[in-house]
């Protein structure tokens, strides 16, 4: 385990105000949290896409309040000290404030979470409100919002027009009034995320595919590794390609049992002989 003390608020607040990025990724399971903690990754985000890169949908929409918090307390098992945000999962929040501020809790009572995050912008301001009022910190998410991958036309640059833009710039600037600490921009222009970076006063900005110009920057982990079958996303830069290792050794695994050389002598235990002639004399044979 890391030495680090548990990262909280004004440990990234300080980041942020010294200029330095803060590096943020998704994670679903024990093991990956693990090594994650190891890294030092500031923040982690339990997504909803383990909708999509661990349940194998197709979207993050069947995606349950259940799913999400046994998947978050496994993270937090496995990285004691990251600052660990649940991302609320669709219509966990939409219908009313009641259903926001109650999942929000759920994330922080049963999985021990840091903070939310919920998509969308200025009508999802009242949501931000009721959430921050309740004394958990909440993120907003703007730009390409999956939840919402239907109206939107599909998973693409979003603020490319001029107008586009502008209403994502207020919207960054209506949550932030609404209380939310934290902003993901996916994929937006660079120079739209800078604006919004330059005019956040109290929040950090945080970019997923939208460039430098940002607090810091959010990654896929499963899109990092080579480990998402369906597609890449040319903002993900693969760091490894796990998924490649992994498919060779298993591939190895097949042919070594398929021709005997596994499992090997070091890989299984042996009886004593005088236990063995005990046990054969024992079952008469
Ligand atoms: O669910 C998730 O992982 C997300 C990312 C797309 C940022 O919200």
């Amino acid at each position: 385990m890391t030495e680090r003390s548990k990262v909280n608020l004004p440990d990234l607040f300080k980041k942020m105000d010294k200029g330095e990025p803060i590096t943020w990724l998704t994670c679903y399971d024990y093991p990956t949290a693990h090594l994650q903690e190891q890294a030092g990754v500031d923040m982690i985000l339990v997504g909803d896409s383990l909708g999509m890169t661990m349940l194998g949908y197709d979207s993050t929409l069947p995606v349950t309040m259940d799913d999400m918090i046994r998947h978050t307390q496994a993270v937090r098992r496995g990285a004691p000290t990251a600052f660990l945000f649940g991302d609320m999962p669709y219509m966990s929040y939409q219908a009313s404030n009641e259903d926001a501020v109650r999942n929000a809790g759920r994330f922080m009572a049963e999985a021990a979470c840091d903070a939310v995050k919920l998509e969308g912008g200025r009508e999802m301001a009242d949501r931000i409100r009721a959430i921050a009022a309740a004394g958990i910190p909440v993120s907003g998410h703007l730009g390409l919002t999956p939840q919402s991958v239907s109206a939107l036309g599909g998973f693409r640059l979003q603020g490319k027009g001029a107008a586009a833009a502008k209403r994502i710039i207020e919207d960054a600037k209506i949550l932030e009034e609404a209380g939310a600490f934290c902003i993901l921009l996916e994929l937006v222009p660079d120079r739209v995320c800078e604006i919004i970076t330059e005019r956040s006063e109290n929040c950090l900005i945080m970019s997923l595919g939208g460039g430098p110009h940002a607090h810091g920057q959010l990654l896929i982990y499963h899109d990092m590794f080579g480990l998402y079958p369906k597609f890449k996303p040319k903002m993900a830069k693969v760091f490894g390609n796990a998924g490649e290792v992994i498919l060779n050794g298993l591939k190895q695994y097949v042919d070594e049992v398929s021709n005997g050389t596994f499992p090997a002598k070091e890989n299984y235990f042996g009886i004593k002989d005088e236990e063995y002639d005990e046990l054969i004399s024992e079952l008469g044979e």
